[in-house]
């Protein structure tokens, strides 16, 4: 008999009548005569009720239906007069797995975040974790959907590589050599001419640089692919290991790039909520239960599943960097000194200025631009005023920085001279310089932290629970 997968059950796509299945134990319960067991697949949050007449089984195959246990049951799926729609009368059951309740850690019960991130091998078992990966699932395909239906083509660049896109010298090093045998040069400094690459290498802090050349020969790419920051930050929104999304267009302006990125945002946002409508709602419950702890002012204004129709539903607020920091010190918070870091126009935003803007002052998701080159890296275009660059970085509620982009110089010379100024080696990056020497056109791009999305979208309060395996400063479990 072929398997069928729980999901097509729970929503009725399969009759009554004679089928196999086969899951994991969720749960066991009932009486002396009958038991009741929760079988999950993994396919749809909820689980399959098992009736198992005891009089019809082996003691030594009833004990080990246990939870965590992998099962395989034959039976009649009959409907049920209780509120479980269908459940499953077993017939037949092959003990695939058995999980020792002894050791076994994921027991029906809470357990704390901290508990199930130290089992992250398990707890994709769990019904919240379970809901969130599928709901990351579906945010991916919405990601290659958008993109395909407007025609850009996915590029695939690389996760080695030389340069520092954002410049910022957080990378991880690629080398094949153990660091007591790293071969020196005369000066005595590491010779990265004898290593596997014969030059210095990296993991990838961003597919940009690729990305434009693509950019500048298909019209329209985006990236999707692992980028990995070496900075020690030890926050709820920080990984060293992350996905990044980014598309570059040729031809577009800052304002198309704008535009660009709302639209995406919004519709990855409606993918989920038409695909994933059980799961988000049993990721707004659990929310719910989570907020009734908190005091009062800092539970979310709105339910999870109003506050995503309300980033669809409603036009982002624009304002550039200036006018920004002006709205910033004219504030009450600030006048009344609420603010740990200092306003004054040049600073880079603080995270609780960030917060300030999109949560309290527009209460919607604000796209800034036009920061001041200083605070920005060595590619946006530089602006008619000298003093700022064609920049874009979305906020949102409850996650603060989003998405960054921007429009890119265009003009080999003021490019080069920025570079120059910003102590960027022009050698190195000869071939990005290429772009500039050879039929250079406006284009602009940006980066979508892809687990901000998913933390956006589930309503999880911590990135490390949005991605399997979390990668942060001093953890690289698993
Ligand atoms: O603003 P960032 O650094 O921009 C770039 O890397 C550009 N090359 C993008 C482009 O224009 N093509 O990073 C882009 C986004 C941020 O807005 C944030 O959402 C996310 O990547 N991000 C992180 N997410 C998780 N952990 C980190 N350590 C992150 N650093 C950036
Ligand atoms: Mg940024």
């Amino acid at each position: 008999m072929v398997r069928t997968v729980i999901k097509s059950i729970v929503e009725s796509k399969v009759g009554n009548g004679d089928l196999l299945v086969k899951g994991w134990v969720r749960n066991r319960r009932g009486s002396k005569n009958v038991q009741f067991i929760a079988l999950n697949d993994g396919s749809c949050l909820g689980n399959l009720q098992v009736v198992v007449d005891i009089e019809k089984f082996d003691e030594s195959i009833l004990k080990k239906i246990s939870v965590g246990a992998a099962l395989a049951i034959e039976g009649k799926l009959e409907e049920s007069s209780g509120n479980q729609s269908f459940e499953l009368i077993a017939e037949k059951i092959d003990i695939l797995g058995e999980a020792n309740p002894e050791t076994y850690p994921i027991q029906p019960k809470k357990h704390s975040m901290e508990f199930l991130r130290e089992n992250a091998h398990l707890r994709m078992r769990t019904n919240t974790f379970s809901a969130v990966f599928r709901v990351r699932h579906y945010l991916s395909h919405a990601i290659h959907q958008f993109f395909h239906q407007k025609g850009y083509y996915h590029l695939h660049t690389p996760i080695i590589t030389a340069s520092d896109c954002e410049g910022a010298g957080e990378m991880f090093r690629v080398s094949t050599f153990e660091p007591n045998q790293f071969p020196k040069d005369e000066s005595g400094h590491p010779d990265y001419s004898q290593d596997f690459f014969g030059k210095a290498t990296n993991l990838t802090v961003s597919g940009q640089l690729e990305g434009e050349t693509g950019a500048m020969a298909l019209g329209g790419i985006y990236t999707f692919g692992p980028t990995f920051r070496a900075e020690n930050s030890n926050t709820t929104r920080h990984l060293a290991e992350f996905w990044m999304v980014e598309p570059e267009v040729a031809f577009n302006t800052l304002k198309e790039n704008r535009e660009l990125a709302e639209e995406f945002l919004k519709y990855c946002i409606q993918f989920a909520l038409d695909n994933c409508p059980e799961d988000l709602q049993f990721l707004q419950t659990l929310e719910e239960e989570r907020e009734k702890l908190l005091p009062e002012n800092q539970r979310n204004e709105l339910p999870l599943l109003e506050k995503l129709k309300f980033v669809t539903q409603n036009d982002f607020v624009h304002l550039t960097y200036t006018v920004a920091i002006d709205v910033l010190l004219k504030s009450n918070h600030y006048k009344k000194g609420k603010f740990e870091y200092d306003v004054k126009w040049g600073i880079d935003l603080q995270s609780e200025h960030e917060r300030y803007l999109v949560e309290k002052e527009f209460k919607k998701p604000v796209i800034l631009t036009d920061y001041p080159k200083d605070i920005k890296a060595f590619y946006m275009k530089q602006n008619e005023d000298g003093k700022t660059v064609a920049a874009m970085d979305i906020l949102f509620p409850g996650i603060g920085e989003i998405i960054g982009g921007s429009e890119r110089e265009s003009n080999l010379e003021k490019l080069e001279k920025r570079m120059i100024e910003m102590d960027i080696n022009l050698d190195e990056l000869w071939w990005y310089l290429d772009t500039r020497r050879f039929g250079t056109a406006p284009h602009a791009g940006f980066g979508l932290g892809f687990e901000r999305l998913v933390l956006f979208v589930t309503g999880m309060t911590n990135i490390r629970d949005v991605i399997p395996f979390p990668r942060t400063p001093k953890n690289a479990e698993f």
